[in-house]
């Protein structure tokens, strides 16, 4: 029987990585975003793909999603992946009640909602989520504490989903990206001077001396997915090259 996926914040980077690797294999997948164009662009390239817009800072966006996977679906979904996020880099003494909201709506109550309407499904299938947060919520980094503050929080979700999940059947894990070649700093608004900067300090700082790929990313989250693997539950996965050990 097909398996289903879905996939947040799959209109870009990581997200779109994880959505063409699991169509490649046959899977149903849903991906949402809130870029019309670059949404509507993948389900021309990827036809039965399936998207829907999605904005974590508005209210009730989960809705249509559960409704999609009754429907749709009838109900299947193996796999949940929290993936939409961005990042913004404030130090302390310019942090605002909108960059804190967002934050924690982004990384924190979009993705419990939404997992929360999906526990039927996920019951049914004995299926997993997967929260993608970040090395930045195991490792402080300057700059960064709205940011870091939020994927710290999600991967004790992630614990604590696993523990009051384990007795269904769905396992819950994380995986912590480092600085992985993606749009997100340009789609922080960014110029492409000061990304250019960011990366040539940061892969100086991982001791694999190199920044990651969307690649390395989707390769150990399929590990988690779709490697057998079962009787993993609980666990953060540091995919960094090793940034969060130094
Ligand atoms: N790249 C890295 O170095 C890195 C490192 C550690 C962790 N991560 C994490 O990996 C995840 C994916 O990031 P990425 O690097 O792939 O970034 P990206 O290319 O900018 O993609 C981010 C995705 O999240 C969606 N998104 C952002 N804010 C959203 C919101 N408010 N509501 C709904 N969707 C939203 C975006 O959709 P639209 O643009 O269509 O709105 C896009 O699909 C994020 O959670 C990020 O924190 C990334």
């Amino acid at each position: 029987m097909q398996k289903n996926i879905l996939i947040t914040g799959g209109s870009s980077g990581i997200g779109e990585g994880l959505a063409r690797h699991f169509y490649d294999k046959g899977w149903g997948v849903l991906i949402t975003g809130r870029n019309k164009e670059r949404l509507s662009k993948l389900a021309s390239e990827m036809p039965g793909l399936h998207v829907l817009e999605y904005d974590s800072l508005k209210e009730d966006q989960e809705q249509p999603l559960i409704q999609f996977i009754r429907q749709t679906w009838n109900g299947k979904l193996d796999v949940l992946v929290n993936n939409a996020g961005h990042v913004a880099l404030t130090p302390i003494q310019a942090i605002n009640r909108v960059e804190l909201e967002t934050m924690y709506k982004t990384h924190l109550i979009a993705p419990s909602l939404l997992a929360s309407g999906c526990i039927e499904f996920l019951t049914a299938s004995k299926g997993q989520i997967i929260n993608v947060s970040s090395s930045v919520g195991i490792k402080p980094s300057s700059q960064l504490s709205a940011y870091g503050s939020a994927k710290a929080g999600m991967n004790m979700l992630t614990k604590i989903w696993a523990l009051e999940l384990a007795l269904l059947g769905i396992r819950v894990n994380s995986i912590a990206p480092g600085p992985t070649d993606t749009p997100v700093l340009a789609n922080a608004g960014l110029p492409p001077d000061v990304v250019q900067v960011i990366h040539d300090s940061e892969r100086a700082t991982i001791p694999l001396q190199r920044r990651g790929s969307v690649e390395d990313i989707v390769v150990n989250t399929a590990l988690l997915i779709d490697s057998g693997s079962t009787w993993v539950t609980g666990v953060v996965l540091p995919v960094d090259g090793g940034i969060s050990i130094t």
